[in-house]
């Protein structure tokens, strides 16, 4: 398949229009040549013809001109010796004298209408001739008494054939001057354009320096000058952009360190605080009176919570930080949701909410064991978290190619509008009277992140009977 750029067009329309140019032009000169040529002797042959009528009459008057038979007469070959190819005389519509050409079989085509008539025809030979009839004046027309005369165009035909060539000549010339003129105009035009589509390309490939020139002072060159300035303004723009960017990774860098290092130092005291109050619950610094047991048993519940928070902040900046790559194995899958389970069991527990666990057997997962248990502990956590009353279910089920876990609640549901901020960082779904709930809102986006990392998905929908249920896949394993 032949691509019609820009350019073939250009050419293809051009030659085109020079050929179509030059053969208009070369069938023109020869038209107008040859009626140039014919009206000539169209003139003279009308002369002759007007004259042979003129002689034929007084003739027709003459013993000889009353004789009936048709036969050369000496009257008509002086007349027109050499120039006409055939002369008659016909007398009330019968031709009674003729000379020259056989070929002339048929005398008359019809009555003649006019005194005058004068017909362009072609002799078998292919020679144009004109076959003239005049009227002979003293007869009417219904006399049908007139002379007819062939006059050869054989003339004309000479001098157009020693034309021709100069004719064709011209328009050779015309066509090579038009063809010519297509490839330098293609160049002014299409060039420039070609020049246009490189520097955007260069642009668009982040070359913002290309830039395009042009010679040229038309509508070409406006738009290079256009397309430089929004280069410039492109690459201004950039520079601001890159610098403001560094500025901005560097404040990000500079707040999770910050978090990360407050983060691990905050961890080393509330490790004592929580080893402390665990110290005293076990009452080996001597046994504690009821109220002061509650008292303790707060502490390291605060304590707990703490934890977990400080945990979840040291996850997403290390997440942040890029420093987390999963090292995917086969894992078995019931052996990761007991451990998950068991890990928010005391929080179950205290709030009256049995877990149940429903995992198809032998399921395999191809994840990073340690990413996959917090992504459950952080989708169970929330189930407890947001559920007063009811219970929690835990399903797992092969799906071709993936394993599909599911975390259903009979909780408070999530309300609608928040499909995709839940797993933002720091994003907290409803209104404030639900954060009374515990919580800074990176449980879902540090899960959302290690399920994709881990070439999974992850999603919720409303429970049947209230409630949500978070799904998220992992791709399938294979058992040893
Ligand atoms: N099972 C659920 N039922 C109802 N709402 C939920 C549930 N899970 C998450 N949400 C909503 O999504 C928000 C984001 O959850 P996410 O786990 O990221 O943060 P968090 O639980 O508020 O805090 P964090 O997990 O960091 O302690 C929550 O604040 C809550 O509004
Ligand atoms: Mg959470």
């Amino acid at each position: 398949m032949i691509r019609f750029t820009l350019r073939r067009k250009f050419i293809l329309a051009f030659v085109g229009l020079a050929l179509l140019f030059a053969a208009t032009f070369g069938t023109l000169a020869l038209y107008r040549l040859r009626e140039a040529l014919t009206g000539q002797v169209q003139i003279r042959a009308k002369v002759v013809a007007e004259e042979l009528a003129r002689e034929s009459s007084r003739f027709l008057a003459t013993p000889e001109g009353q004789t009936e038979t048709p036969q050369s007469s000496r009257l008509t070959r002086r007349l027109v010796a050499g120039t006409v190819l055939y002369a008659q005389i016909i007398k009330d519509g019968r031709v009674r004298f003729t000379d020259g050409q056989d070929w002339l079989a048929t005398p008359t085509e019809g009555r003649l209408t006019q005194p005058f008539v004068m017909v362009r025809r072609v002799t078998p030979a292919g020679a144009g001739y004109l076959d003239l009839f005049r009227a002979i004046p003293e007869y009417t027309l219904e006399r049908q008494t007139y002379v007819r005369v062939g006059f050869p165009l054989t003339e004309v035909d000479a001098a157009i054939r020693a034309e021709r060539p100069r004719i064709a000549l011209a328009s050779l010339l015309m066509a090579a001057a038009g063809i010519g003129a297509a490839f330098v105009l293609q160049r002014a035009i299409v060039d420039p354009v070609y020049r246009m589509i490189r520097g955007i390309r260069d642009l668009r490939r982040g070359d913002y320096s290309a830039r395009v020139t042009m010679r040229t002072t038309d509508e070409l060159r406006r738009l290079a000058d256009e397309f430089n300035a929004m280069a410039d303004a492109i690459q201004a723009r950039d520079a601001e952009l890159a610098r403001v960017n560094e500025a901005l990774q560097r404040a990000n860098r500079i707040k999770d360190e910050f978090s990360a290092a407050m983060s691990h130092e905050l961890k080393t005291p509330l490790h004592a605080i929580r080893a402390y109050a665990q110290l005293l619950l076990e009452g080996i610094d001597g046994p504690l009176a009821e109220a002061q047991r509650r008292d303790v048993e707060a502490i390291l519940a605060a304590g707990d919570h703490l934890h977990h928070l400080i945990e979840g902040i040291l996850r997403y900046s290390a997440l942040e930080a890029g420093a987390l790559e999963p090292r995917i194995a086969d894992v078995d899958a019931a052996a990761v949701i007991e451990q998950a389970r068991k890990n928010v069991a005391h929080l179950a527990r205290s709030k009256g909410l049995p877990i149940e666990t429903r995992a198809a057997d032998n399921l395999v997962v191809r994840a990073d064991e340690t990413m996959l248990r917090q992504i459950l502990i952080n989708l169970l956590h929330n189930a407890i978290k947001y559920t007063t009353q009811g219970e929690i279910t835990l399903t797992t089920s092969a799906q071709n190619a993936h394993v599909l876990f599911s975390v259903t609640d009979t909780g408070q549901g999530i309300p609608p509008g928040h499909e995709h901020d839940v797993f933002e960082p720091f994003r907290r779904a409803g209104d404030p009277s639900r954060r009374e709930v515990d919580g800074i809102g990176l449980g879902l986006a540090v899960a959302k992140r290690y399920v994709e990392q881990q070439g999974g998905r992850i999603w919720f929908e409303p429970a049947d009977g209230g409630g949500t249920t978070f799904h998220f896949t992992l791709p399938a394993g294979t058992r040893p």
